[in-house]
């Protein structure tokens, strides 16, 4: 028996973070936020430095960094050399910083092989002892985990999407130019706006976080059935 992989991608004000990780909650999976990854690369070269101008000095320090993550959906934990930096990867810093890191195809190499070791480990052991994973993020359904047995791509309307992260703070003109300009610099490297043969498209516009929970853990169930 192996763990059954959920792939989930799709732009930023979808929800796909939330109903992620309470749909691994609901299905008893591990939650892995590979954004988070990208975020850990970004704060290790803040903090020691690197110029993100030079892509190779990038990958490299992705190839050293002493990171590791708990995937736990109640209380994700994201650690630097044993430091809890769950807290610090979400400054407004770091999210500032992080296209610079999503956008360098070399980094992306190496977080990508990482991100494919702890996928593959929640199939047999890990977090989940086993039982899977349910794992978002841009290029989740197409470049990291093609052969996942559910793939989704999340989608709203751009307007909605705004609306949506403007709720959470922050004045409406910022987070327009936040979430549309971070998802056109990113969307240079990564096809996530499109759904890729295979992978269900779950518009989350008119729908209730619940809704949308309720939406993944049916097309899990109908593939573990
Ligand atoms: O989802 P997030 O805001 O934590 O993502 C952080 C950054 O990493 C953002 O620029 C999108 C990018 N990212 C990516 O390119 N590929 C992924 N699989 C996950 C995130």
């Amino acid at each position: 028996m192996t763990g059954i992989v959920i792939a989930i991608d799709g732009p930023a004000g979808t929800g796909k973070s939330t109903v992620a990780r309470e749909a691994a909650g609901r299905l008893k999976l591990a939650y892995f936020d590979t954004g988070a990854t990208y975020r850990l690369a970004t704060l290790v070269c803040l903090r020691e430095g690197v110029d993100f101008a030079e892509h190779g000095d990038v990958a490299a320090m992705v190839e050293t960094m002493n990171a590791r993550l708990i995937l736990d959906p109640r209380g994700p934990l994201f650690l630097l050399d044993d430091e809890d930096v769950s807290r610090l990867i979400r400054s407004d810093t770091v999210a500032m910083t992080v296209s610079n890191v999503a956008t360098n195809l070399a980094a992306r190499a190496a977080l990508g092989d990482w991100q494919r070791r702890i996928i593959d480990q929640e199939r047999t052991d890990g977090f989940s002892h086993g039982r899977g994973v349910v794992v978002e993020g841009r290029d989740i359904t197409t470049v990291i985990a093609p052969d996942a047995e559910v793939r989704i791509l999340m989608t709203a309307d751009e307007e909605i999407r705004v609306a949506r992260r403007a709720a959470e703070g922050a004045d409406a003109g910022t987070v327009r130019d936040a979430v549309l300009g971070r998802d056109r610099v990113d969307s240079t490297v990564v096809n996530f706006l499109t759904a890729a043969d295979g992978v269900a498209t779950l518009d989350t516009s008119d729908l209730s976080i619940a809704e949308a929970v309720d939406a993944v853990v049916e097309l899990a169930k109908e593939a573990m059935a």
